[in-house]
């Protein structure tokens, strides 16, 4: 089942997400239903709060990014309770995009290679390094589980410069070609407002 995407302005994408119990219900329909929103949207992250829900949970299928990197070939994986613990490396510019902030892109910033503990779909644990584009992703959807965005990372300058359409995003004045939830709309605005 596709689920409604979180747009920038909900107050879910600000909070610090809660850990995962292993008796959390219907976890395995829950993480099969973001994938399935994910790819819908083109995406090759998504994180919980991007569908309300404020859990540690994110999932990556970054096997579009294969071309690039061939590692990323098998990339598809679910991070459960993560927590990073040290990034290092050169820090690199990327141009990041976000499914809950519609068509804007910018080059961030970020570090190298990330270390992440986690657990996976099946309660397994990993302590583990990525580097380049998979530690790319991680650190984006990770951001997602601590309240933080891509936007955070901008010049005051460049921020200021992407106000109005941002505050378009949230009021739902985009158009989009996935189910999306805005937090400012004045008239109650679910679905999807297809180009055609
Ligand atoms: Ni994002």
């Amino acid at each position: 089942m596709k689920l409604p995407i979180v747009a920038y302005g909900d107050p879910v994408l600000r909070r610090k997400a809660e850990d995962i119990p292993n008796t959390y219900p219907d976890l395995t329909q829950l993480i099969s239903n973001m994938f399935e929103t994910m790819y819908n949207a083109h995406g090759v992250g998504l994180a919980a709060p991007q569908i309300g829900l404020s859990v540690r949970l994110f999932i990556i299928d970054a096997t579009p990014f294969a071309d690039d990197e061939p590692v990323l070939k098998q990339f598809k994986k679910v991070f459960i309770n993560a927590e990073i613990l040290g990034e290092s490396g050169d820090k690199w510019l990327f141009n990041e995009g976000c499914l809950s902030i519609p068509d804007i892109r910018e080059d961030i910033s970020r570090h190298q290679n990330v270390t992440i503990s986690y657990y996976d779909e099946n309660w397994n644990h990993y302590e583990e390094t990525y580097s380049g584009l998979a530690a790319r992703v991680i650190q984006h959807e990770y951001d997602h589980i601590e309240g933080k965005l891509f936007t955070d990372k901008l010049s005051p300058l460049r921020k200021a410069m992407l106000k109005s359409r941002l505050d378009s995003i949230s009021k739902g004045n985009i158009k989009v070609d996935y189910k999306m939830k805005y937090p400012a709309a004045k008239s109650f605005k679910s679905g999807s407002n297809k180009k055609r």
